[in-house]
C-alpha cells in the first residue's frame, strides 16, 4: 500500500517487533531504539507474540512496551486481523519480525510492503527456511551469517538490507554455529533499521 517512498518520516518512527521465542533480536532492537525515545529516528511502541509464554513478551513488559499475546491457532485470518487491528492502534510505521516463526499471508504483507522487514540466520538466498544453521552444516559450507530483507509474498524471498558474515569452523554443531551468527544478527538488524528509516534503500 505504500504510496511512493515510505521512508524517511521526517519524524520519530514508531517500530513493532513480532517475536516466538526468546526474543535477543528483540532485545537488540530495544537497546538499539529504546521506547522512551533516546534515539530520534525510531523508538520500539508495541511487540506481538503468537505465544503466550514467549520469553520476547516478558522482556518488552520490562522494558516498559506494550506486549500483547495473539494466538495464531488454526486460523490466520483472525491472527492477521488482530495485529493489523493493534499495529493501527500504536501507529506504526514499521514492523520487525525477529524470530518470528509464522508465515505472514500475501495480503498482510502486500499492506506493509517496504514497511516489514525480517531477520534470517544464513546468507539468502541459500539456506531459506525453517533450520538455516543446520542446512549450512549439511551442506558443508565454509561461511554463513544472517540477513535482513524486505519482507514479500515468499518464504525468505524479499530484497536483503544488510548481511553479516561468520567463518563455519571445524567441529561446528548447530548451536556453536547458531551462537555465532547471532551476535551478528544483534548487530545487524539495528543497522538494516537505520538504512529503510533514513530511506536509503527500498524494496
Ligand atoms: C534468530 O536466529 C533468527 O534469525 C531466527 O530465529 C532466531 C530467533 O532468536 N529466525 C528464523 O529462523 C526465521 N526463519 P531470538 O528470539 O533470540 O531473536
Amino acid at each position: 500500500m505504500a504510496d511512493g517512498a515510505a521512508f524517511p518520516l521526517g519524524r520519530m518512527a514508531r517500530l513493532a517487533v513480532f517475536a516466538s521465542g526468546r526474543g535477543s533480536n528483540l532485545a537488540s532492537l530495544l537497546r538499539a531504539f529504546p521506547p522512551g525515545g533516546d534515539e530520534p529516528l525510531a523508538a520500539v511502541r508495541l511487540v506481538l507474540s503468537d505465544r503466550a509464554n514467549a520469553a520476547a513478551l516478558e522482556r518488552a513488559r520490562e522494558a516498559g512496551v506494550p506486549a500483547v499475546h495473539v494466538p495464531f491457532g488454526r486460523d490466520r485470518v483472525a491472527f492477521e486481523a488482530r495485529a493489523e487491528a493493534l499495529l493501527r492502534e500504536h501507529a506504526i510505521d514499521l514492523v520487525c519480525l525477529a524470530g518470528f516463526m509464522r508465515v505472514l499471508s500475501a495480503s498482510f504483507v502486500d499492506t506493509w510492503l517496504g514497511r516489514i522487514l525480517n531477520i534470517h540466520p544464513s546468507l539468502l538466498p541459500a539456506f531459506r527456511g525453517l533450520h538455516a544453521q543446520r542446512q549450512a552444516l549439511v551442506a558443508d559450507v565454509r561461511e554463513s551469517g544472517c540477513t535482513v530483507h524486505f519482507v514479500d509474498a515468499g518464504v525468505d524471498t524479499g530484497r536483503p538490507i544488510v548481511q553479516r558474515r561468520v567463518p563455519v569452523l571445524e567441529g561446528d554443531d548447530e548451536d556453536a554455529l547458531a551462537a555465532r551468527i547471532l551476535e551478528q544478527e544483534h548487530l545487524a538488524y539495528p543497522e538494516a533499521v537505520r538504512l529503510v528509516l533514513r530511506g536509503e534503500v527500498a524494496p
